[in-house]
């Protein structure tokens, strides 16, 4: 019979490539996601559930649902980070982030365990992250979100391995996907979501319970929860890791280093369309100009977008942090 597997958060990112992955071997894969226009697109290639995993009954009844032609996997992977670092706790945020990365993964799981227990097999990962090593500056609740999940499969896989129920655990250090191209710090190590997906078909294949990857930079993270803590506080409170954009950006930029054409159009106060042209300073790449600080490129004054190019974002972030020290 074809096996299959329920992932949520199926529509981007690592959970599309990890929907993918397991299609090309031959599974049958549901996923969900709340934008509609994502899953449309996506219809052709899998079954396809609106629902946001907040709704506990509502995600219930999508993976019974999908049950009725088997479950062998469910990959609790739907997440969200926050909306930027910041020193001074946004809770409103921080509620929204264990909504959706705490109980959506309990509701993922809740009636995948019922269904696993009565037929005695079945599969269950969740996406945690390094960030759920330790307490990372600027994105408190993210972390004890992806601890939180790091611990609950560390616990399944402990007592539900002799239901015939194991717990793939995946710790992803960063993975390029819509998730991390909203950040304007450095991203070491980066990695592609297709090589942690086919680390996660290969975890439940050679029957692994976690995955590490890209495994360089998670190491060094988990090395530093073995740090005294003391020790590892002082490091974190560098300034290097405490910041939300706009504090970056003023931290970074004295006005007077700005470019002559900048404090030309300060000065006539033309603006650009850019959140934060009047502090920033911008350097020419071809006939793109790039904001150093935000990472938002513009072929014309006016029309400001995000850059998608890795490189040239890794590129700026050197940039700036050069500039910090
Ligand atoms: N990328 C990284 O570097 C990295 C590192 C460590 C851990 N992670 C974790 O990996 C997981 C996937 O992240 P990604 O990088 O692939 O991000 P992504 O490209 O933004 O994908 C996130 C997916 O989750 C879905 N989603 C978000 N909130 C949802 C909700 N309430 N209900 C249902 N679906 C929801 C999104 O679809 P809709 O927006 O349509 O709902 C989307 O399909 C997350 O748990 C993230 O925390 C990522």
């Amino acid at each position: 019979m074809t096996k299959s597997i329920f992932i949520t958060g199926g529509s981007s990112g690592i959970g599309l490539s990890t929907a993918r992955e397991f299609k090309k071997n031959g599974y049958r894969v549901g996923i969900c996601g709340r934008n509609q226009q994502k899953l449309d697109a996506l219809k052709g290639e899998f079954e396809v559930f609106n629902v946001d995993v907040v709704e506990r009954e509502k995600l219930q009844y999508a993976i019974e649902k999908f049950a009725e032609g088997g479950l062998d996997i469910v990959f609790a992977n739907a997440g969200v980070s926050h909306k930027e670092k910041t020193k001074i706790p946004d809770f409103e945020d921080c509620r929204k982030i264990i909504d959706i990365n705490i109980n959506g993964v309990l509701n993922t799981f809740e009636p995948a365990v019922s269904i696993f227990l009565k037929q005695g097999h079945g599969h269950l990962i969740a996406t945690s992250s390094v960030a759920g090593f330790n307490g990372h500056p600027g994105v408190g609740a993210y972390g004890a979100a992806k601890s939180f999940t790091m611990k609950l499969c560390e616990t399944f896989q402990i007592d539900l391995r002799r239901s015939g129920i194991k717990t793939i655990c995946v710790v992803p250090g960063f993975i390029d996907t819509p998730l991390t191209q909203k950040n304007n710090h450095s991203m070491p190590l980066i990695g592609s979501s297709e090589a942690i997906a086919t680390k996660i078909y290969q975890a439940v294949i050679k029957d692994r319970a976690n995955v590490y990857y890209p495994r360089t930079f998670a190491t060094l993270v988990r090395a530093l929860s073995l740090l005294p803590r003391g020790i590892y506080r002082k490091f974190m409170s560098l300034e290097r890791f405490n910041y939300s954009s706009k504090e970056k950006a003023e931290f970074f930029f004295d006005k007077s280093s700005l470019s002559k054409e900048t404090q030309e159009l300060q000065k006539e106060k033309k603006t650009f369309d850019s959140p934060c042209v009047s502090i920033c300073d911008y350097e020419m790449v071809g006939d793109e100009k790039i904001c150093q600080t935000c990472k938002l490129i513009s072929t014309e004054k006016s029309a400001w977008k995000e850059t998608t190019d890795l490189k040239v974002k890794n590129k700026i972030a050197k940039k700036v942090m050069q500039r910090r020290l």
